[in-house]
């Protein structure tokens, strides 16, 4: 997600992911979307780096990664999940029940939301 923004992530920053929990849509070998939970506290999880493939998107795989993705928290015993979102992304998390907390605010040179929602 960073590569198309001339960004990259630092090997400290990736060391760190390896704690999160991964999840990832694959079709044989190929992965066609994925995304990761970061623990906040006991809780809330983080969602991160929710992405499909360019050319597959629009076709249900986000929904299906998030619902898993919340189904999994909620087994795990955690209440909400929060995210940075990007705001040409806020209207697909809405469609999942998502809300838009507190002000916009730049990341990775992008506008984006926080949003959250009670699991
Ligand atoms: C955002 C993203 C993960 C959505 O995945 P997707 O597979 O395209 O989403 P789905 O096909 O499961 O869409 C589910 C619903 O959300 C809607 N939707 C999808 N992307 C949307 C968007 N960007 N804005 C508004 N609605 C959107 C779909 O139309 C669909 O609605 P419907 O159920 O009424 O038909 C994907 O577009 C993506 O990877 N975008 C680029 C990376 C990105 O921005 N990631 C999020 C960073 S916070």
């Amino acid at each position: 997600m960073r590569e198309p923004l001339g960004l990259g992530f630092t090997k400290e920053e990736l060391d760190k992911e390896k704690e999160n929990i991964h999840i990832g849509a694959f079709e044989d070998d190929e992965l066609l979307g994925c995304c990761m939970l970061a623990k906040v506290d006991g809780e809330t999880l983080q969602l991160r780096q929710m992405a499909v493939k360019n050319n597959l998107q629009r076709k249900g795989i986000g929904g299906s990664i998030l619902s898993f993705a919340e189904n999994l928290s909620r087994d795990k015993g955690y209440r909400k999940i929060m995210m940075h979102a990007r705001d040409t992304a806020v209207g697909f998390y809405e469609k999942f029940g998502y809300i838009v907390t507190g002000e916009p605010f730049t990341e990775i040179n992008l506008p984006h939301r926080i949003m959250e929602k009670n699991l």
